[in-house]
């Protein structure tokens, strides 16, 4: 089974945007991904029929609570995780601070904590703020630019000790792509009685995500990565979400996982949310939404690939521009980060932007990666991203537009 991008491509109304006479190529990917007609229908839907506040004795609020119930089973489904281990929240951020407070409560001075220099700062400074209320050390896994940007994981023995209470990695880097793998870390830091949170808000739309897997203690990503809304959705290992206070208001449930969701959630996002992984489901073969969700990924991993080895390939026949990060298509997500000499980031985005080419350019909240890639005080990089709707005509188009960039750089 391969994908079929041209079918795929037609449920994606945003993808036959023109600009400036020429179609849009939305390599923006994952900055935030584009949502499928199934997603948006299901939004609207949920709209349209009244959506009411949840808990009420009248059609409208009991629809709204199985939008809820459908949307947690989503998730669990997506992560490998039971539905009463999800909770969602405003975005990735949000529910990483309300976590991060919860738990810097129960952190005393001379505890310590461990996150990294490959983190978006989403899964950084929550961590590092609430470190320095309680009075804990907070201590740094590096990552290798003369290696691809590999995340030193071996090291993680050297960072942690009995007074360890967190470790803090992410999956994949939102800034130069590299794939980690967190399975070691986790380990290490259970042996210490750490707990872990892993950041999949860049991996996911790339690859399966397996908390049981993985055999950590939270986890968290963002629908609108993986072709939905602009939703958080956490996954937390019941036992830990049930004994750790959550820091709320009093009237909020005190059971899992409705205790981590504060206030009245986005229940349009959450119809979204769960058409999103239905989507993805839709790409896959299997007799259940979980095998379903694996043959998609890998059949996602297969072509993105494809995509990685001819944008490498090309990019490395182009004078002047820089590739940071692995300059291979495996242990990568399809997200290059790339400086032209002589063009500020910006005006490199700008002008991919003026030809119709949606690209980012700057830091994108990767903080630590551009300070250790010396790139913080001149602009960032900027970042190209396919997912699996972009095609190899794309990956051709962005490989000219940037030869032509990089001549007039160079004049
Ligand atoms: C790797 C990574 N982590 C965390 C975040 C933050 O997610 P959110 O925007 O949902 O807060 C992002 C957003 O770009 C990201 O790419």
């Amino acid at each position: 089974m391969t994908l079929d991008v041209p079918a795929i491509r037609s449920q994606f109304p945003a993808l036959s945007r023109m600009v400036g006479g020429q179609p849009a190529a939305y390599l923006d990917g994952p900055g935030g991904t584009q949502a499928p007609e199934s997603v948006i229908h299901a939004m609207a839907g949920f709209m349209r029929a009244g959506g009411s506040n949840h808990g009420g004795p009248f059609a409208s609020s009991r629809e709204t609570d199985a939008v809820t119930e459908s949307a947690r089973e989503a998730i669990a489904d997506l992560f490998g995780a039971s539905p009463n281990e999800i909770a969602f929240g405003q975005n990735m951020t949000s529910l990483t601070l309300s976590v991060s407070r919860a738990l810097g409560a129960t952190w005393d001075p001379g505890d310590n904590i461990v996150v990294t220099r490959l983190d978006h700062d989403g899964n950084v400074w929550p961590w590092v703020i609430a470190a320095r209320d309680a009075g804990a050390e907070v201590r740094w896994l590096d990552f290798d630019p003369d290696d691809g940007c590999r995340l030193e994981t071996e090291t993680i023995d050297t960072l942690i000790d009995e007074r360890t209470r967190l470790v803090a990695m992410t999956r994949a880097s939102n800034a130069v792509g590299t794939i980690t793998d967190p399975k070691p870390v986790i380990d290490a830091a259970h042996a210490v009685g750490a707990l872990t949170y892993i950041d999949a808000v860049h991996y996911s739309p790339h690859g399966l995500v397996d908390v049981a897997a993985l055999g950590t203690d939270f986890l968290a990503a963002s629908a609108y990565k993986f072709f939905g809304p602009h939703t958080g959705c956490l996954y937390g290992r019941s036992e830990v979400l049930d004994a750790v206070d959550a820091y709320k208001i009093r009237a909020a449930p005190d059971t899992s996982p409705d205790k981590w969701e504060t206030g009245t959630q986005s229940f349009e996002s959450l119809a979204g949310v769960a058409a999103a992984v239905d989507y993805i489901a839709s790409l896959g073969e299997g007799d259940t939404r979980r095998d379903q969700l694996r043959s998609a990924m890998d059949q996602i991993g297969v072509y993105e690939r494809s995509l990685s080895e001819r944008f490498l390939g090309g990019i490395a026949d182009i004078p002047g521009v820089t590739l940071y990060g692995r300059n291979a298509a495996d242990g990568r997500t399809p997200t290059f980060a790339i400086s032209v000499d002589g063009t500020h980031p910006h005006a490199v985005a700008e002008a991919l932007g003026d030809q119709g080419i949606f690209v980012w350019s700057g830091d994108y909240y990767a903080v630590e990666v551009m300070s250790r890639l010396g790139v913080a005080d001149t602009g960032g990089l900027v970042r190209i991203g396919f997912a699996h709707y972009n095609t190899a005509e794309e990956a051709d188009r962005v490989l000219g537009s940037l030869t032509g960039l990089a001549g007039a750089g160079s004049t």
